[in-house]
Order: structure tokens, then C-alpha cells, then sequence
């Protein structure tokens, strides 16, 4: 795979494009979330987080937040936290339970040393210093805290990304056209352990690999749309893209009875 280029982290990362747009609500962010349901295994990560937090009593913040999937499971489970959320997008966090508010991952409104536990769960790849994130995680937690950090490997989902250059090259003529943008390459599965190793002495991954299948293009659809937000960075138009990886969706599933998409995520453990 080639290395993210400045443009791609520019615009992975920019503030206004991820709070005006992709995260102005969870629209794109559900979509997205919600396409696991036809997943093989299916893992219950709210339930992983909860699951690591077992032993943590007290503070726990979670990082780029969102639409409060780990924060609404954490206030049913573990009501004894005192759970706090932070998001740079002020539209994603208006339906998640409060005290949420509107913060940076790299100027974390947090006293050093304040929490127990730290969530930055699929969102560091979204963040321009990811290194000043990451000591931003290791100040806030107490010596023994915990940090917990989730992201995608660069295998993931490599159909879709296979679907859409097909899709884009029929609308451009040209065979395999121009690759959809990746959300997370900058900070994958295989580059995070290097990123934390620098404020974490032990960092435990755990993988999540699956496979999804759908016999109804419209969730793998609503998928690929969810990159409306970065439509821009695609080098063929958007829409006619996604109607067109429809159509070769609808001919996939009517031959082979089914679409396939193979799954990787993990979940990093971090300790000092
Ligand atoms: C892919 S979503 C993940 C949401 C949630 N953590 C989850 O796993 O369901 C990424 C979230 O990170 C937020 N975000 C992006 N950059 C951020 C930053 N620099 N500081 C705080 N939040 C950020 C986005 O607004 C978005 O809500």
C-alpha cells in the first residue's frame, strides 16, 4: 500500500470538513457502524471496552467520541464511572448523554494525571499530530491508568475498495479507475503499536477479524457513500460512482447469491 501523501492527511484530518461535514451528525458515521451487523463473527466491541474496563474505578473520558456508542453502554454497565465525552464535531455530540463537550485530542481540556481510563477509539487516524495526541492520552491518566484505542488495519474491507475502483473506472472509461480515499491508513492497525509504544510500555493488541455478507446492496451502498464528506478527493464524480457500484452490487449478489467483504479491526490495551 503507499504511504498516505500530505494532501490525503490534510484532508482526512481537516477540522472544518470533519466538524461541518462528516461528523456534523452520525449520519455517515452510522452508516458505517451499521454495516457490522452482517458480520461473521460478530464481536460486541462496546462490550470488549467494557469488558477491559472491568478493574477501572473512577474517571474515564472517551476521546473523539462521536455518536456515543461506548459512552451510552458504559452509563447502562458501569454507572459507578464518572464518564466524560469529547469530540471536536459539536453536531455529532448533541444526542450522546452528558457532560459531553466540544474538545481537541491534542489540547485536551484535562488536568494531568485526571483520569483513570482514556478511550480514543477510531479516531486517531483523524487527528494531524498524532504523536501530540498520544502524549495528550498519556498526561491525562493517572501512572496506572488505562488507554484503550481501536482503528482498522490496512487489509480492511479491501472489497470495497476493489468495488469502488471498478465502479470508477467505467464512469471514467478508463478499466480500474482512482482509489477511494482511506480514512484510516495514516494510522492503521499495523502503524499504531509504534505510535503509542512512545508513551506506553505495553501496548496489547487484540485483533477482530471477520467477514460480512450481504445479499442487498443498500448497506454496502450506504457504506460507500458515507466518504460524501471527502466526494472532493475522489478523482471521478461521487454520485455516479455509487450508482454504478450498485449496479455491479446488484449483478455480483444475482450470480454468486451474495457480496463478501472481509473484516480486520483491533483494539490496543495500553499501559505505561
Ligand atoms: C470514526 S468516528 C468514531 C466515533 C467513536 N469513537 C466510535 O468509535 O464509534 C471519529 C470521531 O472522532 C472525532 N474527531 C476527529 N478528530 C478529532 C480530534 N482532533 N479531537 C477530537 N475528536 C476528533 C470526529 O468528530 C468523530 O466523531
Amino acid at each position: 500500500m503507499t504511504e498516505p501523501s500530505a494532501a490525503h492527511a490534510a484532508a482526512v484530518t481537516d477540522r472544518g470538513r470533519l466538524a461541518g461535514s462528516a461528523y456534523s451528525t452520525d449520519r455517515d458515521l452510522a452508516a458505517r457502524q451499521s454495516l457490522y451487523q452482517w458480520q461473521a463473527p460478530r464481536y460486541d466491541l462496546p462490550g470488549i471496552v467494557a469488558e477491559q474496563l472491568s478493574g477501572v474505578r473512577g474517571r474515564m473520558v472517551d476521546i473523539g467520541c462521536g455518536n456515543g456508542t461506548f459512552i451510552q453502554r458504559l452509563r447502562d454497565e458501569r454507572p459507578d464511572l464518572a464518564l466524560l465525552g469529547l469530540d471536536i464535531a459539536p453536531g455529532i455530540l448533541a444526542s450522546v448523554p452528558g457532560p459531553v463537550a466540544v474538545a481537541d485530542a491534542t489540547h485536551l481540556p484535562l488536568a494531568t494525571g485526571s483520569a483513570d481510563g482514556a478511550l480514543a477509539l477510531h479516531m486517531l487516524y483523524h487527528v494531524l499530530d498524532i504523536p501530540q495526541a498520544v502524549r495528550e492520552l498519556s498526561r491525562v491518566v493517572t501512572r496506572d491508568g488505562l488507554v484503550i484505542v481501536s482503528t482498522n488495519s490496512d487489509r480492511d474491507k479491501a472489497e470495497l475498495d476493489d468495488l469502488w475502483q471498478r465502479a470508477a473506472g467505467d464512469v471514467l472509461g478508463t478499466g480500474r479507475g482512482p482509489a477511494r480515499i482511506s480514512l484510516s491508513a495514516r494510522f492503521s492497525l499495523e502503524k499504531a503499536p509504534a505510535f503509542l509504544g512512545e508513551e506506553f510500555g505495553r501496548v496489547e493488541t487484540t485483533e477482530l477479524p471477520g467477514t460480512i455478507t450481504v445479499h442487498d446492496p443498500e448497506p454496502v451502498v450506504a457504506h460507500l457513500a458515507s466518504y460524501r464528506a471527502w466526494a472532493d478527493q475522489h478523482d471521478v464524480p461521487f454520485g455516479a460512482t455509487i450508482e454504478r457500484a450498485r449496479t455491479i452490487l446488484v449483478d455480483h449478489i444475482d450470480q454468486q447469491g451474495a457480496f463478501e467483504i472481509r473484516c480486520l479491526g483491533g483494539v490496543l490495551v495500553c499501559r505505561r
